[in-house]
């Protein structure tokens, strides 16, 4: 087989990008290691920036998102029992939109579908060969065959665990990365939000998140510890403990019911630079990894996707490298700065087990801090709703 760009993996990162290339003529081929069900039912974040949104509308998948989307005009933020808004819209001009990752993806693979643009679905052993030269080579297994694809370029879009960040030499790759001592403990259920906005809650019990997907399905975070199973926690005992961390208002619009889906996650700031090696271009959670808290993961995802299609659109269209070339420095340097974002809004959030009475006082005087300063309040708002790219 022979195609103009191979795409391994199959989430938002995979899908939007293929989409942006077949918008331009350029071939590709999807390898997905996992079925289309079970990618479907992954629950993960909901919070799309508006650079997010206009890159999966010129995708040709915002048909529904702009039916079923909510748009948020800012957040609250509890603290001693109080909350305070910040308001993106008044402050930066711009929102957010609160549409489930899974939907996204869901409108992206059915626009896939819909141009006729190749997906192998349980491709097994996907190995990467001859990734430093003109044509690179990429070998997998599907229904018991072993199967080769010839391309110009590789896309390892395939997440953390993926195989293509692995098929860099070690000494040519550098990895940051910060582990915290917590895990966020997920519920998702179908019930009305207890709150038209997220409310992120610091609490003396732990973090705390109101969050939803729609105008009838909520999900709801709790910081827990890292070694924490989730069969600990019996559908009564997460209401309770959250009914603890949540403020009086909350808790009196807050309407519980049987999860539909319960799971922990860890929490980590992670990235390997540089994302390319060779002629494969690494984008998405395949490079870097983000704390949920600012929900910066799907975003990023998209930038990366925003500056690589254009760099290969380039290539095509133009004859021009440059925006190959300049791929891994102009996506990481916006990389780090949603590092910078998601590590502080973690920072400032959760409480830490080894946490000192310095690092407490310090935590309330940046809350303190925020919820008293207009420029403070900008800086989170403009970081929120997305620098721009
Ligand atoms: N071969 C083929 N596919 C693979 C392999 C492999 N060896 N390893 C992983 N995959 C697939 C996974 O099954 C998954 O479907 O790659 C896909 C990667 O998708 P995501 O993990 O969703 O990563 P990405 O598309 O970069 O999306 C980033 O999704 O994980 C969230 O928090 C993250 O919101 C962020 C966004
Ligand atoms: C979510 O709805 O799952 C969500 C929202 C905001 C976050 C993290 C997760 O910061």
């Amino acid at each position: 087989m022979r195609t103009q760009v191979v795409i391994i993996g199959s989430g938002p990162s995979g899908l939007l990008l293929g989409q942006l290339l077949a918008k331009e003529g350029i071939d590709t081929i999807i390898l997905e290691q996992k079925s289309k069900d079970y990618v479907l039912g992954r629950i993960r974040a909901g919070v799309l920036e508006e650079g997010a949104v206009r890159l999966i509308e010129q995708a040709g998948a915002a048909e529904r998102l702009h039916q079923q989307g909510l748009i948020h005009d800012g957040t609250e933020i509890a603290f001693d029992s109080a909350r305070h808004r910040i308001d993106f819209k008044g402050l930066t001009g711009k929102t957010v939109t609160v549409y489930g990752q899974t939907e996204v993806t869901r409108d992206l693979m059915d626009a896939r579908a819909s141009i006729g643009a190749p997906t192998v679905y349980e491709a097994l052993d996907v190995s990467l060969h001859a990734i430093e030269s003109d044509r690179p080579i990429v070998r997998f297994r599907a229904n018991g065959t072993v199967q080769e694809i010839e391309c110009d370029y590789v896309a390892g879009c395939d997440g953390f665990h993926g195989v293509s960040r692995r098929s860099i030499p070690e000494d040519r790759l550098k990895a940051f990365e910060r582990v915290y001592p917590f895990g966020w403990l997920g519920v998702l259920v179908d019930k009305p939000p207890a709150s038209n906005e997220l409310i992120y809650v610091n609490h003396e019990r732990g973090f705390a998140l109101c969050s939803m997907r729609s105008t009838t399905r909520s999900r709801y975070y709790l910081q827990c510890r890292v070694d924490e199973n989730v069969e600990d926690w019996p559908d009564d005992k997460f209401w309770e403990e959250l009914t603890r961390r949540l403020d009086p208002e909350a808790v009196s619009k807050l309407s519980t019911g049987p999860s539909i889906e319960k799971s922990i996650a860890p929490l980590r700031s992670f990235v390997a630079e540089p994302m390319r090696f060779g002629n494969l271009f690494l984008a998405g959670d395949a490079a870097h990894i983000v704390p949920p808290t600012g929900a910066k993961g799907l975003n990023l995802a998209a930038s990366d996707v925003a500056y690589l299609s254009s760099a290969i659109i380039d290539w095509y269209r133009r004859n021009s490298r440059g925006g190959l070339d300049a791929y891994a420095g102009r996506a990481l340097a916006r990389v780090w700065k949603a590092e910078r974002f998601s590590w502080w809004m973690t920072q400032i959030l959760h409480r830490f087990p080894e946490e000192s009475g310095f690092d407490q006082r310090i935590q309330r005087a940046e809350l303190e801090y925020l919820f008293s300063s207009t420029a403070a309040q900008t800086a989170l708002a403009e970081n929120y709703v997305g620098l721009p790219y």
